[in-house]
């Protein structure tokens, strides 16, 4: 097919499809299903971190007006393989399902009381009294270190990679930095927490869920019940972020399913906002060392980067940290590991760049340490050490223009005008700093499906079973399948979350608009030559026996290219269409990854002022340029990196999920006390990207842009921290307690 496209609507700042329905409240939630007879459902959690429960005394929830079930592991319908039939790491999860009377961590769901309203649930709930043997939990990362044992592996990488000869690359070295880095705890505060609706009709179940992953919650649901998958629809319309947390499917998504089958009427069940702090996930926390060597002239001999982060004490997940130094730089030696000390938390899971978010922090960081020690800028020593090619494995990157985002980000912030020294930027009661950071993250694609059809009134609508968990899949997938179509966005409706559709995987990862684009853009191609091909067929139509090789798609008409005045519109050859014109596509990736490191870059730029006296530190300005490919929306995209930026800082200077050392409740379990940026916190913020296609990648040329963002920042402000203040942080959050 060679029609040029006319609509040139791709990279365009399409304002979202889904805006005004969002702000009218017209957009629906996986909470605000209405369903007859619906009752609701809250859960009851431990409030011990490790034991058993000896007694459950449930005499007065049950008792308690409207409570029509308490669901506990005492009449807990046993599930295949006690509930693990979907066990699947790392991201199917280790459940808690009732079926033993185990406790693992403090706020794991030992019961759900399920009522005629929410406020007779909340009173059934307080009301449910449990009796432990509890046991000395474990909850000391530091002091659990000696216990680390090596994970199977690192999200489906080797937990361990070595390359070159560590010990000749610290032979040569001739400056060394070699120091331990460490991250707290972090809790998914997405702006509307987890929730299931379960709605059974006899043996079919529906559930309305708050996810990143239809398709994955079915699977999930289906095995661990043990019914069939086709028995299950989820559904997904909207979803208020999703940042990880909501691409497994957590113990409440089951309950839900099972406390409905009980009561045999739909069911709601809201994780609430202090629910979201330990049941669902969060980051772990990470201790890491990373060490680097270099010759005089900045040219890395080695880097040696080690992690140990917790897990649960039921399910591994590794934070995979030191993967990032694997890629980052050229350097002809290195060796990563990764280690996990088991507690009685929750399990972690993915958060935000997971590794990459915590990786990066430790080794940008060290970089500025070495740029420090070799009295070099921390620029210059990261071009000197630029890698054309992935240092474990030896593959070139399928398109690396992090170059020119150095070159970008630096003129826009002014970043020649800085002056070396430590404290030599004072303003008034301010000392002044500049740092700098790389930022990336790896480019995934997985195998999606898409079908287009054309409708009587000759407008399109193109389906798959995606999720737009607030990125914009809506937008951005309009967009591709308008330009493929060569129509104008507003003729085409894009539709998603529902596992009806065709399939598409997890939104997470950053991977939908590169796995779903091809997709939409093949089904779409598709479409629109079955239209030229009815179009010439068709006696009725101007462009009967016309050549299909000259006739384009442009905008409302279907045109002969070299004719123009003989042309049809879309809606008038619609409207003779009698049965539906459609087309389906599946888009997979090919080899390109067995050949190309794919990964996307960006270089972050951040002012700190810290006052002199007081310590309190203010990010006054932040700069960042990113290459992820073919940007698809300029505006969805800017809006992207700059949340990421946000989170960064937050990650950088607020974030902390804090354990009571003694019983394990997490002392902050809200968002008065879990602090994230405000509006007050976050001043200037510059994102721009260069544009360079990545027809490696996929036929769209474009890579993820979820992640990235949140990358980089973290580094970006310690170096700029030690640049004001002459004092290195290397632990996180870096508040100001840490510099007085
Ligand atoms: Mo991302 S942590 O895969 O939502």
């Amino acid at each position: 097919m060679t029609q040029p496209s006319t609509s040139n609507v791709i990279g365009q700042p399409l304002d979202r499809t889904d805006g005004p329905l969002k702000t009218t409240g017209g957009a629906r939630y996986a909470a605000e299903f209405r369903l007859p007879g619906l009752c609701h459902a809250v859960m009851v959690l431990s409030t011990i971190a490790r034991g058993r429960i000896v007694d459950l005394d449930v005499t007065r929830a049950e008792a308690a007006p409207g409570v029509l079930l308490v669901l506990s592991h005492r009449n807990a319908p046993s599930l295949p393989d006690h509930g693990r039939a979907a066990f699947n790491p790392p991201a199917g999860r280790a459940l808690s399902l009732f079926q033993d009377d185990e406790v693992h961590y403090n706020r794991q769901p030992i019961a759900v009381v399920v009522a005629d309203t929410f406020e007779h649930a909340v009173a059934g709930a307080a009301l449910v009294v449990a009796h432990y043997a509890p046991q000395p939990p474990r909850l000391d990362f530091a002091g659990e270190r000696a216990q680390a044992y090596k994970p199977k592996n690192v999200n489906g990488k080797p937990a361990d990679a070595s390359w070159g000869d560590i010990d000749a690359g610290e032979r040569v070295a001739e400056v060394r930095v070699d120091a331990v880095y460490t991250t707290p705890m972090q809790s998914h505060n997405p702006l509307e927490p987890h929730a299931t609706i379960a709605h059974w009709q006899g043996d079919q179940l529906t559930l309305y869920d708050a996810t990143q992953y239809v398709s994955g919650v079915r699977d999930t649901v289906s095995k661990t019940l043990g019914i069939a998958a086709d028995d299950v629809r989820v559904v997904s319309p909207f979803v208020g972020g999703g940042f990880g947390c909501k691409g497994s499917a957590w113990s409440h998504v089951v309950l839900a399913a099972m406390c409905a089958r009980n009561v045999g009427r739909p069911v709601k069940l809201v994780v609430d906002r202090q629910q979201m702090f330990g049941p669902v996930g969060g980051r772990p926390y990470t201790r890491q060392r990373v060490a680097l060597g270099a010759r005089r002239d900045g040219t890395l001999t080695y880097v040696r980067h080690d992690l140990v982060a917790h897990t649960s004490d039921f399910e591994d997940w590794t934070e995979p940290s030191a993967v990032v130094s694997r890629m980052m730089y050229a350097c002809p030696n290195g060796t990563t590991t990764h280690r996990l000390v088991k507690l009685n938390t929750g399990t972690p899971t993915f958060q935000r760049a997971p590794g990459e978010a915590t990786g990066n922090f430790a080794l940008e960081v060290a970089v500025d340490d070495l740029a420090v020690a070799l009295a070099m800028d921390p620029l210059a020593l990261r071009l000197r050490n630029h890698a054309e090619h992935e240092a474990d494995t030896g593959k070139p990157f399928s398109s690396k223009h992090l170059r020119e985002c150095y070159a970008q980000a630096a003129e826009r912030f002014g970043w020649s005008r800085r002056s070396a020294a430590p404290r030599s930027m004072r303003d008034g009661s301010e000392l002044v700093g500049w740092g700098m950071a790389t930022a990336s993250y790896p480019a995934h694609r997985m195998g999606a499906s898409a079908h287009a059809a054309l409708s009587p009134d000759g407008s399109f609508i193109v389906q798959s079973g995606s999720q737009d968990i607030g990125t914009g899949t809506y937008t951005v997938m309009t967009q591709v399948a308008a330009d493929a179509l060569g129509v104008a966005p507003s003729r085409v409706r894009f539709e998603l979350g529902d596992t009806r559709l065709p399939h598409a995987p997890v939104s997470g990862g950053s991977m939908s608009a590169a796995s779903v684009g091809p997709a939409v853009q093949a089904a779409c191609r598709q479409l629109r030559a079955m239209l030229i091909a009815r179009a010439i067929a068709d006696d009725a139509s101007p462009l009967h026996g016309a050549a299909a090789s000259g006739v384009i798609v442009d905008g409302d008409w279907l045109v002969v290219r070299d004719e123009p005045p003989r042309r049809e519109s879309i809606a008038a050859l619609a409207g003779r269409i009698e049965r539906p014109l459609e087309a389906s596509a599946e888009a997979k990736p090919g080899d390109e990854g067995e050949r190309h490191a794919l990964h996307s870059f960006g270089a972050v730029f951040a002012e700190v002022r810290v006052d002199a006296d007081l310590c309190v530190i203010r990010v006054p300005r932040v700069v960042a340029t990113y290459d992820f490919g073919r940007p698809l929306n300029a505006k969805t995209a800017r809006s992207q990196l700059l949340g990421g930026i946000v989170w960064g800082v937050g990650f950088a200077l607020l974030e902390d999920t804090v354990m009571d050392s003694r019983d394990g409740r997490i002392v902050n379990a809200n968002l008065a006390e879990y602090h994230v940026p405000v509006n007050a916190d976050i001043q200037a913020v510059d994102v721009t990207f260069v544009d360079f296609p990545d027809l490696t990648f996929n036929p769209l040329g474009i890579r993820g842009i979820g992640e990235i963002g949140i990358t980089g920042v973290p580094a970006a402000l310690s170096n700029a921290i030690l640049h004001a203040t002459g004092r290195r942080l290397r632990d996180l959050p870096m508040t100001l307690d840490r510099l007085l």
